[in-house]
């Protein structure tokens, strides 16, 4: 039996798929070993599993009501296939029946299961659980290869004693051995293990005076995204975020509130000396009023402060850290452009002292502030080609940035 890497369980949310196969009994102890090493676990049952094991044993073990039907038939309640697809960070069928390898590898979409499969974004594992003959048949091996192609784990079925009393492949395999692979897979993706990453996000606020700033539309979204992939590879992360609407945030992100540029600065400071990766995506204002007027300024009282501001520059948090940097250290920033966008980009990419710079672009659609997607380009300070990706969701650019700059080994 595979060994399993420890502690890269905890935390992850599992979609646990259940097929109609005598192999369901030992689902329950693939649960429960989910659930001690820290997993969330969703079961979600075909209608024949439920003849197989109780769907009260599932949701005992997983702590959830088990899902079998679109519909909860007490609330009326739609179970939202999308959603549950995207929660999972993995989505294991175990077992899976030869029917339902079929369903999923043709995209037959008639119940809860093979419909979330199709709506997921997270590695798939399967673990075939059927009698030698139907296991050997070619049509389960072309259904197999094809989910191969898709991108699914396998997890292959031992040979040994069947429910039918023949002998030979097709027994699920135990579920150490399947924990232990949905535990190697998130092991290997822990690229950033031991690594401490600083990341600013956000808006910073200016005041004016007790009720008024100068702020500007960021959301912070994408500096959350970053945080939490990073945390999910196994850094320890440092958020210095400007005020944003809270958002949930993994375990690895230390998480420091600030509202002013010069805040930010201070907080960014104090974790930048240990960081091995700084990535700046918050979205600094650039000028602050010079004077705070500590009373509320009057609208019928022109000359108390309002009708003219008088504005002094911010500190630029990217360029006073990165002409402090040490070497070994991996910077990143982000430009926002209305116009030049590459242009830009180069400028800021050199006078900040960066190693890479995250461009995009308010012309591109679908990309900026508050939205839930982002197109970006990435150049680099080192004359490596300019990188160019798609239209992404902002989870999905935040893993295509940690995937191409460079990881330096941990400072300690
Ligand atoms: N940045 C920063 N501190 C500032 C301004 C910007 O740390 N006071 C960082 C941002 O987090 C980003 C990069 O610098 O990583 C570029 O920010 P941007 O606002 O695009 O650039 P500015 O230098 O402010 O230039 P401009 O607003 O004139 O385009």
């Amino acid at each position: 039996m595979s060994t399993a890497a420890t502690g890269h369980l905890a935390g992850r949310h599992i979609v646990l798929g259940i097929t109609g196969g005598i192999a369901a009994y030992k689902s329950a102890m693939l649960v429960r070993l989910f659930v001690k090493a820290g997993a969330e676990v969703q079961v979600i049952m075909t209608p024949n599993a439920r003849e197989f094991i109780s769907p009260v044993t599932m949701s005992t073990l997983s702590g959830k009501p088990v899902i079998t039907e679109f519909f909860s038939a007490n609330t009326g309640e739609w179970h939202s296939h999308v959603d549950l697809g995207l929660w999972a960070d993995a989505f294991v069928v175990a077992p899976a029946t030869a029917c339902t390898i079929a369903k999923m590898a043709n995209g037959v979409a008639d119940n809860m299961l093979v419909t979330s499969y199709l709506s997921t974004r997270a590695r798939v594992f399967v673990a075939p659980a059927m009698d030698l003959d139907m296991m050997a048949h070619p049509s389960t091996c072309r259904n197999l290869d094809t989910l191969r192609a898709d991108g699914c784990i396998i997890i292959e079925a031992a040979s040994g004693e069947l429910a039918s009393h023949l002998s030979g492949k097709g027994r699920m395999e135990e579920p150490e051995a399947i924990a232990a692979a949905v535990e190697r897979y998130f092991a290997a993706r822990c690229t950033m293990s031991g690594r401490k990453v600083l990341i600013t996000a956000g808006p910073t606020y200016e005041r004016i005076d007790p009720v008024r700033f100068i702020g500007n539309f960021s959301s912070g979204k994408m500096g959350y995204a970053l945080a939490n992939e990073a945390a999910r590879r196994g850094a320890e992360v440092t958020l210095v975020s400007g005020p944003v609407h809270p958002f949930d945030t993994l375990p690895g992100v230390k998480v420091v509130r600030v509202e002013s540029a010069r805040e930010m600065l201070d907080a960014a400071r104090r974790a930048f000396s240990d960081a091995d990766v700084a990535i700046f995506a918050a979205a600094v204002a650039d000028y602050r009023p010079e004077r705070v007027l500590d009373r509320k300024a009057k609208r019928e009282h022109p000359g108390e402060g309002l009708d003219s501001i008088k504005l002094v520059k911010n500190p630029d948090i990217a360029a006073t850290l990165g002409a402090c940097r040490r070497p070994g250290q991996t910077l990143v920033g982000f430009a926002l452009e209305t116009s030049d966008a590459m242009q830009n980009g180069a400028e800021k990419l050199v006078r900040k002292g960066l190693d890479a710079i995250v461009i995009n672009s308010l012309q591109d659609q679908g990309a900026g502030f508050g939205t839930d997607t982002n197109k970006i380009s990435i150049m680099y300070a080192d004359g490596r080609p300019t990188l160019e990706f798609g239209l992404k969701s902002k989870a999905d650019v935040a893993a295509d940035i940690l995937d191409n700059i460079p990881t330096p080994l941990p400072s300690r």
